[in-house]
This record gives structure tokens, C-alpha cells and sequence, in this order.
């Protein structure tokens, strides 16, 4: 499978000649597997025609603020990205990239964005030298921008020097590269659990949660990306990601089961589902009637899965927890950090726009037993996937 496989790619055209070659760009992309969404600026249609990009992505190609069926499409491709690539950069983009000034749909789509990105210059030897145009790709790259610069060799016009953008096979490794894309995770057997567990009133009736899963799967599709054999205990019906076996689970009984099954043989786990704490302490047979009048439901603890699994933990195995917390989420994260013995715990603040059940971004702060800490700030559920992995990778050494 392409390291660069069913990621999603915005990829932007400004205007300048090497336009041309991001139509190379754009095939090797999509020849990898990659969904590209190309947005050209007014300039680059100087250059190159959208028809060209739109063949070879099988997508409209975008390229105003205003000529798109949403009305927000900046932020809407900026949310969905897993990465935005800026190919050519000319010297008006990054300098509106730096300063914030997002009059057209790429620089505003860069703006919005919490995916990486990666900016390829491309202009001629003096503007590349100029001070401002340094000045402005330093600013860039502190903020975590990441910048393939450009080559030497000829420009247009027949002069020779620096500028030339980067050759697209080198774009197209530094994108795999960007994205995380390494397969350090071979030999490894990943469990994941994703979802909120199910657990029954009576027979038509549960108490379940707003998880959906999406963080859990992300994980998982992220982590056999990177080569590892994944088991993903799932109580919800998302597209299995390539490479990734699932079991179905529904209750937290069941759930707990499917993982102390998995355990022995997992060199990784990651508890990412939102586990009931409590269960109605007894199902009703059929459904409760409503001219019974209200149930009086009486609940009991569930099982900690997590915390047993803290406790036979062995060793070399990594654990990891979630915690799902709307205050003091430092301290209630360290606590299960301690409390279920993990190795890891992923705290969101799920009170907060954008951040935890349901949305397509989390925003995280990971802490580790050894007493580092990492935050990701709002970004895709999958780039949020990728810290946390590397985390892992990190303190397996
Ligand atoms: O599924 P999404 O919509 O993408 O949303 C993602 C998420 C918000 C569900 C995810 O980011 C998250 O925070 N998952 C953990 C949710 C949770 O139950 O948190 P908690 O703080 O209550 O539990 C702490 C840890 O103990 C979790 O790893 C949980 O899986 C585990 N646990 C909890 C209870 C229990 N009985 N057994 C457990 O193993």
C-alpha cells in the first residue's frame, strides 16, 4: 500500500511558470493513491488550465471564494485536509501566508487549515535572495511550516540560478514524509478500541454516548499505514481502513472481553472508545411499556477495562488511555495516568469548539509516565493520530 494512500491533499497552484509542473505533482499524487483537491489562484490560470487538474484529481478544481456550492469553502477544505501543499509558492503567497492577508481562497484555506504544510517556492534568483521574501518564509517555518527549497538550474526567461521549483518527485517524498508516512510501526500488533459502548435498558432502549468513533478509526488506519498488524474493537459501522481487522463490540462487557482476548498478543493498545461507566443492573425483557410510567433504572459500575489491563500489563507493552475531561484536565489526566498504570494518556477537553466527541478535529495534550508532555492544537483527527503514534514509537525507543 502507497505510504500516501487515501490521504486527503489540497493542493495549491499559484502563479508562476513552474505551474506547469504541479500537473506532475497532481498525477503522482493521485498515482499514489492521494485524493486531490487542486485550488489554482486567479494567476496560475495564466499558466495552466483548471481542465488539466480537474482530469487528473477527477475533482472540480477550485479557485475562488465565492464560485463554490458551500459557502465556507475555505475552512470546509482547510478541516477536511490531512495535508495542504503550496506548489509553486510564489513570493505574493508567502508573504500573505506570513502576514495573515487571506484576500483569495488558497491563502485563506492556509490560514484555516490545522493540517501540515508544505511550501515549494518557486521564482526567480533575486525575488528567492530578497530579504523580504527570507524574512517571510523564517516566519513560516517557526511556526511550523515546512519548506522544500527550490533548486538551482534554469529559469524562465533563459537565466540560471536559484529558484526553480523543486523537482516533483522530491515534492511528492517530502509530502509522504510530512505526512508521517514511515512504516516504523512494522512487527508490531496494534489494539484499538474506537466508539461509544451500547448498554441495554431493555430491548429497544440503551444508554450509549456521542462518541463516533472517528478518532478511534483514525488511529487505526494511521498506525497500519505505518506497518502494524491492527485489531480495531469498534462499536461502530465507519469504513474499515485498508489493513485493519475489526471486532464488534456493543456493551462494555463485550468490549472488555474482545480486548483481554487481544492483550496477551498486543505489543500496543490504545483505549481511544468511550466506555459507559455505569449499566443498568438489570435488562428488561422486551420493551417497557409507557403506560407503566417511568422506569426506575438502577445502575451499577462497569468494568474498568482500562485499568485492567494497567494492572496485568507486561512487560514491553505500551498502554495507552484516553481521558475525556471538561475541567481541570491536567490533574484528572494524571491521575489515570497514575491511577490505571499507563504509559500514556491523551487528554482532551471536550467542552471546548471543535475538540473531542463527534467533530473530525481534536485538539490533545499527550502525557507520558516518564513526564513529558506534547500538545497538538485543533488539527484533523488523524493528524492528531499521527502525534499520538509517534509518541508511541517515541517511548518504545
Ligand atoms: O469517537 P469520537 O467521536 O471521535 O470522539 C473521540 C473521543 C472523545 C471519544 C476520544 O477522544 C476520547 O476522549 N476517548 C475516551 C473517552 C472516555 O471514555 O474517557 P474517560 O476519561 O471516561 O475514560 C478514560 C479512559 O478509560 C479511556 O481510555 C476509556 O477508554 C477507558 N475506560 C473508561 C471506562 C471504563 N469502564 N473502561 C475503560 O477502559
Amino acid at each position: 500500500m502507497s505510504t500516501l494512500s487515501g490521504r486527503r491533499i489540497v493542493l495549491g497552484v499559484a502563479g508562476g511558470i513552474a505551474a506547469y509542473k504541479s500537473v506532475e505533482v497532481c498525477r503522482r499524487l493521485v498515482d499514489a493513491g492521494a485524493h486531490v483537491s487542486v485550488i489554482m489562484t486567479e494567476d496560475a490560470h495564466r499558466f495552466v488550465g483548471p481542465v488539466t487538474f480537474s482530469a487528473l484529481s477527477s475533482e472540480r478544481v477550485h479557485t475562488s471564494l465565492w464560485d463554490d456550492d458551500s459557502a465556507i469553502p475555505h475552512t470546509r477544505l482547510g478541516q477536511s485536509a490531512d495535508l495542504v501543499i503550496v506548489a509553486p509558492a510564489t513570493a505574493r503567497v508567502l508573504s500573505a501566508y506570513a502576514t495573515g492577508y487571506s484576500a483569495d481562497l488558497l491563502v485563506a484555506t492556509l490560514i484555516a487549515t490545522r493540517a501540515p504544510v508544505l511550501v515549494c517556492p518557486a521564482m526567480h534568483t533575486e525575488m528567492w535572495e530578497h530579504p523580504s521574501v527570507q524574512d517571510n518564509l523564517a516566519v513560516l517555518r517557526a511556526r511550523g511550516v515546512r519548506v522544500l527549497d527550490p533548486e538551482s538550474g534554469r529559469l524562465a526567461g533563459g537565466d540560471s540560478g536559484a529558484g526553480r521549483l523543486a523537482d516533483p518527485a522530491r515534492i511528492v517524498a517530502a509530502a509522504a514524509e510530512v505526512l508521517g508516512a514511515s512504516r516504523d510501526m512494522e512487527g508490531l500488533h496494534v489494539v484499538v478500541t474506537a466508539g461509544g459502548t451500547r448498554e441495554p435498558i431493555d430491548a429497544v432502549r440503551v444508554i450509549a454516548n456521542r462518541s463516533s468513533g472517528k478518532q478511534g478509526y483514525a488511529v487505526a488506519a494511521v498506525a497500519a499505514e505505518r506497518g502494524a498488524r491492527v485489531t480495531l474493537v469498534s462499536t461502530v459501522d465507519l469504513p474499515v481502513p485498508p489493513g485493519v481487522t475489526v471486532v464488534c463490540a456493543e456493551t462494555a462487557a463485550q468490549m472488555k472481553s474482545a480486548v483481554d482476548t487481544l492483550a496477551p498478543s498486543a505489543d500496543v493498545i490504545v483505549m481511544t472508545a468511550a466506555v459507559a461507566d455505569f449499566r443498568p443492573v438489570r435488562t428488561a425483557d422486551g420493551k417497557l411499556k409507557k403506560r407503566d410510567g417511568a422506569p426506575e433504572i438502577v445502575l451499577e459500575p462497569t468494568p474498568d477495562i482500562l485499568a485492567g489491563l494497567g494492572a496485568a500489563k507486561r512487560p514491553g507493552q505500551t498502554l495507552v488511555g484516553f481521558a475525556a475531561e471538561t475541567d481541570d484536565l491536567e490533574s484528572n489526566a494524571l491521575d489515570k495516568l497514575r491511577r490505571k498504570n499507563l504509559d500514556m494518556v491523551v487528554a482532551n477537553d471536550v467542552s471546548a469548539p471543535g475538540v473531542g466527541f463527534g467533530h473530525d478535529t481534536n485538539a490533545v495534550t499527550i502525557y507520558l509516565s516518564t513526564g513529558g508532555q506534547k500538545s497538538v492544537s485543533l488539527a484533523s483527527k488523524r493528524s492528531v493520530a499521527v502525534h499520538l503514534l509517534d509518541s508511541v514509537v517515541q517511548v518504545r525507543g
